[in-house]
C-alpha cells in the first residue's frame, strides 16, 4: 500500500484534470465516434476496444487463441463485435441461426478464410468432425434455453479436435443485474453450477471459468 507520503492521490488528480479538458475529450469522442463509424451492429452493447471488461475478455479469452494454423467457429456472430479479432485463423466458421445477421456481418467481413453457416439453431452443417481447435460465443448462450444448450454441448463434440478450446459466455442469474430489468426476461435460466454441471454431463474438462469479468453474465472454458 503506497505510504501517507505517496504522490499516488494528487497525480490522480492531476491526470483527470488533464483528461477533463477540453481537447482531451474532443481526441476520446472522435476516437469513440469514428469506431462507431464501422457501422458494427453491437457496439451499442459495448466495445471490447473501449470497454475495460470487454476488452480483458478480448485479450483473456480470444486474442492468444488466435493462430493462422487452426480452424475457429464462432456462434451467433452478430455484427461482427467479436469476430473482428477471430479474422487471423486459418479459417474461420461464422454459425448464426438468422441468416439476416450472416448478411449483417458480411458487410463488414467477408475474408476469403471465412465460412458462413446458418444452421438450425444447435447444429453445425458444413463443418467437418474433429477440425476445429477453438470455438467462441459470446452474447448468445445468454439467451439459450437449457435445452439449446445442451444440444450444442453434445453437437459441438463432433467437430472439436482433441484438446480445443472452447469459450462460452452464458447467462448468470445469480447475479442481480441478469435478475432485473430488461435482462430479467432476456437471459436465460442459467447459473454457474448449472453450466458447470451441463459441462461436466456432456463429458468436457473445465479448464477455467470467470465470475467476475461480467456483471450480469459468467464466462467458461473447457476442452474434450
Ligand atoms: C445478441 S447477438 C450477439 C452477437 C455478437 N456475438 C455480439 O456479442 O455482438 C446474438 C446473436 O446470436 C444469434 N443467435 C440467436 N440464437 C442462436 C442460435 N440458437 N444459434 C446460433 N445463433 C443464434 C443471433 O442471430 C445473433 O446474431
Amino acid at each position: 500500500m503506497p505510504g501517507l507520503n505517496s504522490t499516488l492521490h494528487l497525480d490522480m488528480l492531476k491526470r483527470s484534470r488533464w483528461k477533463r479538458r477540453l481537447l482531451p475529450r474532443l481526441l476520446l469522442a472522435i476516437k469513440r465516434e469514428l469506431s462507431a463509424g464501422e457501422g458494427i451492429y453491437g457496439l451499442e452493447w459495448g466495445d471490447p476496444e473501449v470497454l475495460e471488461p470487454l476488452k480483458f475478455i478480448r485479450d483473456r479469452y480470444v486474442i492468444p487463441y488466435v493462430n493462422a494454423k487452426h480452424y475457429a467457429v464462432e456462434i451467433g456472430v452478430g455484427g461482427g463485435r467479436w469476430t473482428r479479432y477471430m479474422l487471423g485463423f486459418n479459417k474461420l466458421y461464422a454459425v448464426d441461426y438468422h441468416q439476416e445477421l450472416l448478411d449483417e456481418l458480411k458487410k463488414n467481413f467477408n475474408k476469403p478464410n471465412m465460412e458462413f453457416i446458418k444452421n438450425n439453431g444447435t447444429d453445425f452443417p458444413k463443418i467437418q468432425d474433429c477440425s476445429i481447435d477453438y470455438l467462441f460465443s459470446f452474447g448468445t448462450f445468454v439467451h439459450l434455453d437449457t435445452p439449446l444448450i445442451k444440444a450444442y454441448l453434445n453437437n459441438m463434440k463432433r467437430i472439436l479436435k482433441s484438446g480445443a478450446n472452447v469459450v462460452i459466455h452464458y447467462s448468470d442469474k445469480t447475479k442481480i443485474m441478469a435478475q432485473t430489468g430488461y435482462l430479467k426476461d432476456g437471459f436465460s435460466q442459467n447459473t454457474p453450477d448449472k453450466m458447470r454441471q451441463m459441462v461436466l454431463d456432456a463429458d468436457y474438462k473445465i479448464l477455467e471459468e470467470d465470475l467476475t469479468t461480467m456483471w450480469h453474465s459468467s464466462i467458461i472454458r473447457f476442452t474434450i
